[in-house]
């Protein structure tokens, strides 16, 4: 039984990170004629009300989307993704955050279609009535999404993008993750996918982009965003990362511009920053991996980053093009206030607790470059 309400965390940093990547992937997509299908595999509930009691309880929305709602100098990519979650509002007064795939039903154009799909009982009627209008061209299944994701790729058209963002509620998670997108390759070797993940004292978190930066993908790249330092008990989330297989080429050069300023704008200690790095794969993507070949429990080291001690890569097919570790000077910040969280509307039904995203011992705490 699934206990995950992204309504807890709507909004939060994290979401930040993920959307405003979302809205740059969705927008390179629709500069093509050719229609494109988006693949949602942990959909949500499409969208929350942010006076709810679930999420005000924990308020993570302000320390996100509301250290943005009110600046006047947004980076154009922040302000691609603010503009949307404005929409949703319809109005000046932040009282709503979008899910992700009504963010991307907002940048659909009319050739192209959508599947999502939500496994909790809760989330998935509340999905299908954000996304009701959309139906002529989304696909909602109220299931699980690492199976739906199988029968979905290729699409027909073949272009696409697939986003999957579990809640890491379950250990299995990682592994699923990883499978999916390998899978997904053999599928559809074009394809691009974005993998949410935490930044969490976990050592499946911890090595879930090293796996991803070993599937046989022609290139990659990884992002992540730190708001404070982790905690010395190991629980929380300091931050979030974001896996690009198959990004678009414009993606590194915009998130190298917007990374300083949003960092600063969402940091909550001067430990906050942010990293990206990239590789390149020139193995032709299209043949099938030998079920060997990219053993989920084996991953073989991998490349040492430009400029980083040369370690012992087995295999030689990744190559870093990026920079890796910019734990930059920008990227650092004054703590700031938050702002104040709202109360007044009643939730809707639901008898769940609130949950961190993921949390635990730190057996392995993530390395800070
Ligand atoms: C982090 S939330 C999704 C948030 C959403 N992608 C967004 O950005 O607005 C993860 C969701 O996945 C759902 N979920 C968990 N396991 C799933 C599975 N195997 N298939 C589909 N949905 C699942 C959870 O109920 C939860 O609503």
């Amino acid at each position: 039984m699934l206990s995950y309400r992204h309504a807890f965390h709507a909004g939060n940093h994290a979401d930040v990170l993920k959307h405003l990547i979302l809205v740059q992937l969705l927008r390179y997509m629709v500069q093509k004629d050719k229609p494109f299908l988006v693949v949602d595999t942990h959909a949500g509930a499409g969208g929350y009300s942010l006076e709810s009691d679930y999420a005000t309880k924990l308020g993570e929305f302000a320390g996100g989307i509301g250290r943005l709602w009110q600046r006047k100098d947004l980076p154009e990519a922040v302000a691609a993704y603010v503009d949307l979650v404005r929409r949703f509002n319809r109005n000046d007064r932040l009282r709503f955050y979008p899910g992700s795939p009504w963010i991307s039903w907002q940048l659909l154009r009319p050739q192209d279609r959508m599947r999502v799909f939500e496994l909790h009982s809760t989330d998935s009627p509340l999905l299908a009535k954000t996304l009701a209008e959309g139906k002529q061209q989304i696909q909602i299944t109220a299931g699980d999404g690492f199976a739906g994701l199988r029968a979905a790729l290729p699409p027909p058209s073949r272009r696409g993008l697939v986003l999957i963002d579990p809640s890491y509620e379950l250990k299995s998670d990682y592994h699923d993750v990883v499978q999916a997108v390998q899978e997904g390759l053999v599928r559809f070797a074009t394809g691009t996918f974005a993998i949410w993940y935490p930044l969490v004292a976990k050592v499946e978190a911890h090595r879930l982009p090293e796996k991803l930066a070993h599937l046989p993908a022609h290139r990659w790249l990884n992002v992540t965003l730190s708001v404070h330092k982790p905690a010395n008990d190991g629980f929380g989330m300091a931050g979030s990362g974001m896996f690009i297989v198959n990004p678009p080429y414009t993606l590194e050069t915009t998130l190298r511009e917007t990374l300083p300023w949003l960092t600063q704008a969402l940091a909550q200690d001067d430990h906050a920053q942010f990293t990206l790095e990239g590789g390149e794969n020139p193995v032709p993507t299209a043949r099938k991996a030998r079920p060997d070949e990219y053993s989920l429990e084996a991953t073989p080291p991998r490349q040492a980053p430009v400029g980083a001690k040369p370690g012992a890569p087995r295999r030689p097919p990744i190559h870093p093009f990026a920079f890796p570790g910019a734990k930059a000077e920008e990227g650092r910040g004054p703590k700031r206030p938050a702002a104040p969280g709202r109360s007044g509307a009643k939730p809707g039904t639901s008898e769940a607790k609130p949950r961190p995203r993921s949390q635990g011992p730190a057996t392995n705490s993530r390395k800070k470059p």
